[in-house]
């Protein structure tokens, strides 16, 4: 029991504070990612939802505070540096390669030092479609595949932390279903998932813990199931400004 206490969160954020450049967009946020847990952070547009996803990745060095990977103190650490460790960001946009096949974004994606073997099968177990099209341009997928790509390349590194951002945007309720089952499925394997999105409340769902964001600041922290409240609160408020 001592011992399940002392592991430590694979990552979290203690009263930190970041930008970009002399504007502090960040005001000292707490948050931590559990593992095997999917972490859903929600709030309107320009609450720093993506900014935190950039510190927790090492894009964006925290001003103040601290940002802890496995119980590490790593604030001075770069995103390469935090990527060898185990934290995976899935950024906003579904990059891929488009003049690539789904294959060869693969066999890019392992470049990085994954194996290919290892990133293919997890790819196509958990994306059967994406095997199906593996031949196919990925500028020709759709937007639900061209995610499952952007998803797949980062777990084949082997995760202990997968960042993604706007998972859903853009895309039909089925396909966002499917990936959701997806990210459940990567947590339950032992990573921990932290899932950013502007509009979708589906991730409340799937998530057990949820963050809603405002103006840089957590308004609310804590189980998905209460969450509703401090989401409309916070969409109102940005509404209002
Ligand atoms: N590269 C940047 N340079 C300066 N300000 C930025 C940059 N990126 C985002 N911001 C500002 O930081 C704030 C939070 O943005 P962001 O983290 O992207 O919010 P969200 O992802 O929740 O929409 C916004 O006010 C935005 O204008
Ligand atoms: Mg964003």
């Amino acid at each position: 029991m001592l011992t399940a206490a002392r592991v430590a969160a694979p990552l979290s954020l203690r009263d930190v504070r970041a930008g970009y450049g002399r504007i502090e967009v960040l005001h000292g946020i707490d948050v931590e990612v559990r593992r095997g847990e999917v972490t859903t952070l929600l709030g309107p547009n320009g609450a720093g939802k993506t900014t935190t996803l950039g510190v927790m990745s090492g894009l964006i060095t925290p001003s103040s505070g601290c940002r802890h990977v496995q119980g590490r103190h790593v604030n001075g650490a770069d995103a390469a540096a935090l990527a060898r460790i185990g934290v995976c960001h899935v950024r906003e946009g579904r990059s891929v390669f488009p003049n690539l096949t789904v294959a060869d974004n693969l066999v890019v994606a392992s470049s990085s030092g994954a194996s290919l073997d290892r990133l293919t099968e997890v790819a196509f177990t958990l994306f059967p479609r994406l095997k199906e099209r593996r031949t196919q341009l990925a500028g020709t997928l759709s937007g639900g595949e061209k995610q499952m790509l952007a998803l797949a390349r980062g777990l084949g590194t082997d995760p202990s932390v997968l960042l993604v951002d706007e998972l859903s945007m853009g895309l039909a309720p089925l396909v966002v279903a499917e990936l959701y089952e997806a990210v459940a499925a990567v947590a339950q394997q032992g990573v921990g998932v932290v899932v950013v999105e502007q509009f979708a409340t589906i991730g409340l769902r799937v998530a057990s813990r949820a963050y809603v964001m405002a103006h840089g600041q957590v308004i609310y922290a804590g189980s998905s199931a209460d969450a509703e409240d401090a989401v409309h609160t916070a969409y109102l408020g940005s509404a209002a400004s």
